[in-house]
């Protein structure tokens, strides 16, 4: 099973929106195996970001970021990682189709609600981040074999 971190971005806390969010990836099928409230710090918030220092934006980005507390999610399921990125719809809110968390609920370029995880790596590393391994919990949905249909052997 792949696993992928979700941030419910500052925006997301301000306009009221996380329970919306989080019930989405609930109703998907999606396993919550952490989740807590925190302000990212600046140090957190350049680490977070790299890859995108030096940018025009990355300034603004990382104000944006710790702006307000977020909720980190540690989110599990099959292929999560890019079925989770197609839930959140493109980067930017103007682009972003209608269906997705962005395209129902984001406008703007910057201020686009959540994040995302763009790779299993990307996500081993995230998700070691922002949990402690003892905030993290291995169970048994009760409707795993509803989600999934287990009967050949394979998780189908
Ligand atoms: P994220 O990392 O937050 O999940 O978003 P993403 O993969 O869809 O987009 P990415 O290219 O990694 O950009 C990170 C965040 O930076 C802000 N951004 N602003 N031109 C701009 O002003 C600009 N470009 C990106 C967005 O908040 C984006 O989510
Ligand atoms: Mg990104």
């Amino acid at each position: 099973m792949e696993k992928t971190l979700i941030i419910l971005k500052p925006d997301a806390l301000q306009r009221r929106l996380m329970g919306k969010i989080i019930c989405r990836f609930e109703e998907k099928g999606f396993q919550i195996i952490g989740l807590k409230m925190l302000r990212i710090t600046e140090t957190m918030a350049r680490k977070h970001y790299a890859e995108h220092e030096g940018k025009d934006f990355f300034e603004p980005l990382v104000r944006y970021t710790t702006s307000a507390p977020v909720i980190v999610m540690a989110l599990q399921g099959k292929n999560i990682v890019e079925i989770a990125r197609k839930m959140m719809g493109a980067t930017f809110g103007f682009r972003a189709e209608p269906g997705t968390i962005r395209g129902d609920y984001a406008v703007s370029n910057r201020f686009n609600l959540i994040h995302g995880s763009d790779s299993p790596a990307a996500a081993e590393r995230e998700i070691g981040t922002f949990f402690h391994t003892g905030e993290l919990f291995e169970y048994k949905p009760a409707d795993f074999s509803w989600i999934y249909d287990l009967s050949t052997g394979d998780i189908i």
